[in-house]
């Protein structure tokens, strides 16, 4: 006879344990152990929350290399209950210790079969029983999660109303769930004692704005409603706030958007035309938001513009020089500068930052990273088994994904959601926008480098999203190079891995509906390819998402930066008029919904994972663990390098701090 000591970790999170019986099957290339219960002289307590127990299995003889276990678990006394183990440990009588990752909720009394950590694919796999378990978990991976169509012309998504339809292992943790449902609470619980969610006449005092969320200010949000009106901050959002992606270098002024050289003053700097030949010249064009229908918020029409503004670059300085609010040249839709009446001027910025909501929620917040990043995930869990090096590598990136995305489709973007009802795209403008946001979502557009040289910011002083952006683009590049390159040392072995061939064809079928013009790859045929596309998966999951999401309540908790809708119309002259900014600014209800939406999708919670940590631990070979820590230490650097940076700044950037934001879309 000979031993194995079988080591069984259980998740330390609320409910991992099991009461039942556990039964292991240890399988070799040499044969099988008898299946065999995991008795201990503490009995079921042996399995309790974050511990780790210890076993012997005995087999007549050596079952040779360890390439996968069988865990089971049966009723005790008729009680059922869950288990999560994290990991099983075996040593064998040879000496050698092999690590299975689980990973998984075992609910039922079903055979669960988990492989070795080593990371093999598909055509590498020499045991018969192997592919089995390897077919066998993508047919039961591919019933768990299957595509759904949420609305015509969007990228495909999880099929599941509810998070309870979802397999456990995707949804939240307890504490994330008590905490996330907990904040949601307080906020509608503050705003019902203060008698503000029903009202729907308009503000009559910009000051009883600072009242709504007495106890709730952060630094930005406080600098944000002293500078609101600031040109110079206007632009800067630009850069640094929560849509930085939205500002291109202005190479040719557009035809409808007749700005001349004597409207503008450059402030000694020559010419407009020679400012554009420079490269001097910046633009932002809200094209997409044209022709759609606003939303009927509390019985009333609301306004919604697509504007198209005007930046010059002059002494390390972005400044707004000249504002059209809506797409076609007419009398009655002027171009508004910094030199019109003060009161012009804040309206037309006014109606810029409400367009730049929209734009931001549906199109850089929701479409570009929530939606996408879902699609990564449903690929990755339909095509690709555990055991595959990418799964390692990519799994930590869609934690809590699924189920948040879910809740965005229930509680923001339904018929009765938050957005639906209260922000100017809501409803049936949302879908064209998000349509047409979906055509320009390039494979360049989403990688940071390509993303920076075709807009032509490369030069933008100050442009602290690009600058951490960037930095943090070739860490993870790097990193992802060190870990593909070991597992895939030529393109041949790209081209015959059917499991990541898939993956790529559903990301291109569902997530951009097969439209060809995105550039996003059908098929991965080198190595270098596979590296740019798992870096940008990556970088939109954790730093792209960081830099559209953190921001949402400092930029947006003083409304009139952030109005989610707007009651009046723009206005259509330049001169002396009425002011009306109060009547024109959202009403007091949708004002605190759109705040409290904010409030709860900016708060981390406790068990946040930052970039680059994996504490389950799907790799166990030394050399990608190796990489990890690699990783892990140019993470912790940049994340110093920025609070350096950040020190004399009067409005620090920490958005892409490594060490302030996580691995995936969770919030
Ligand atoms: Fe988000």
């Amino acid at each position: 006879m000979v031993n194995y000591e079988v080591t069984v970790y259980t998740t330390n999170c609320t409910f991992a344990a099991t009461f039942n019986n556990v039964n292991i099957k240890l399988v070799g290339t040499e044969g099988k152990s008898n299946r065999s219960w995991l008795f201990s002289i503490i009995g079921s307590l042996a399995l309790f929350k974050g511990d780790v127990a210890h076993f012997t299995v005995s087999c007549p003889k050596s079952l040779g290399t360890l390439f996968l276990i069988e865990l089971d678990k049966q009723d005790f006394l008729l009680f059922q209950d869950s288990w999560y183990p994290s990991k099983v440990e075996v040593r064998s009588p040879e000496g050698d210790t092999y690590c299975f990752p689980v990973h998984r909720w075992i609910t039922d009394r079903e055979v669960h079969r988990f492989r070795e950590g080593k990371a093999v694919k598909a055509f590498e796999e020499t045991n018969t029983l192997a592919t089995y378990a390897r077919e066998q978990e993508l047919i039961g991976r591919k019933k768990d999660y299957c595509w759904d169509e949420s609305k015509k012309g969007l990228p495909h998504c999880i099929k599941g109303e509810i998070p309870l339809s979802l397999p456990p292992e995707v949804t939240f943790s307890y504490t994330k769930h008590t905490e996330f449902f907990w904040t949601a609470a307080i906020g509608q619980a503050e705003q019902h004692l203060k008698g503000l969610e029903k009202r729907n006449e308009s503000w009559t005092d910009i000051d009883a704005l600072d009242r709504v969320f007495t106890y709730r200010t952060t630094d930005m949000s406080e600098y944000v409603q002293e500078l609101w009106q600031e040109d110079e901050f206007f632009a800067y959002q630009y850069l640094n706030g929560v849509n930085p992606i939205m500002i291109r270098c202005c190479k040719v002024l557009p035809k409808n958007f007749p700005v001349t050289n004597d409207m503008v003053f450059l402030h000694g700097h020559g010419s407009l035309t020679k400012e554009i030949e420079r490269g001097n010249i910046f633009l932002c064009d809200y094209k997409r938001l044209d022709g759609v229908t606003p939303n009927t918020i509390n019985g009333k029409k609301q306004y919604l513009m697509a504007p198209l503004v005007l930046f010059h670059k002059r002494q390390g300085k972005l400044m707004p020089i000249a504002i059209q609010l809506k797409q076609t040249p007419a009398d009655d839709n002027p171009i508004f500068l910094p030199t019109d009446s003060a009161y012009d001027w804040m309206m037309a910025k006014i109606f810029v930052r409400s367009a730049d909501f929209q734009e931001h929620q549906l199109n850089v917040h929701l479409l570009r990273t929530h939606l996408l990043a879902e699609v990564f995930a449903v690929s990755l869990l339909r095509n690709v088994p555990m055991v595959h090096p990418l799964y390692k590598l990519l799994v930590p990136h869609t934690r809590y994904t699924l189920q948040i995305n879910i809740m965005a489709r229930l509680a923001l973007i339904s018929e009765k959601g938050v957005f639906t009802e209260f922000a100017a795209s809501g409803g049936e403008a949302m879908i064209t926008i998000m349509e047409r946001s979906l055509s320009s979502m390039t494979y360049k557009s989403l990688c940071i480098p390509d993303d920076v040289d075709e807009r032509g910011v490369r030069d933008i002083p100050n442009y602290y999203y690009k600058d951490d952006g960037l930095k943090l683009w070739d860490i993870i590049f790097k990193f992802v190079e060190g870990v593909l390159s070991y597992y895939y040392k030529t393109d041949d072995v790209v081209v015959k891995d059917s499991e990541l061939q898939d993956w790529i064809q559903d990301i291109f079928e569902h997530g951009f509906l097969s439209q060809e013009q995105t550039g996003i790859p059908q098929k991965l045929s080198t190595v270098d390819e596979l590296i740019k596309f798992v870096t940008m998966v990556i970088f939109t999951c954790s730093c792209q998402h960081s830099a559209v999401n953190s921001g949402q309540y400092d930029y947006g908790a003083w409304m009139p930066n952030t109005p989610i809708s707007l009651q009046r119309p723009p206005p259509t002259t330049k001169g002396p008029k009425e002011n009306i900014m109060m009547q024109t600014l959202p009403d007091i209800s949708t004002t605190v919904k759109g705040m409290s939406t904010m409030w709860l999708l900016s708060k981390e919670s406790s068990d946040f994972v930052p970039l680059g940590q994996y504490p389950e631990q799907y790799f166990t070979e030394g050399f990608p663990r190796k990489q990890i820590k690699r990783f892990q230490r140019k993470l912790h650097q940049l994340s110093v390098d920025i609070k350096i940076r950040n020190e004399p700044l009067n409005l620090p950037y920490t958005y892409l701090d490594p060490a302030s934001f996580e691995n995936s879309v969770a919030i």
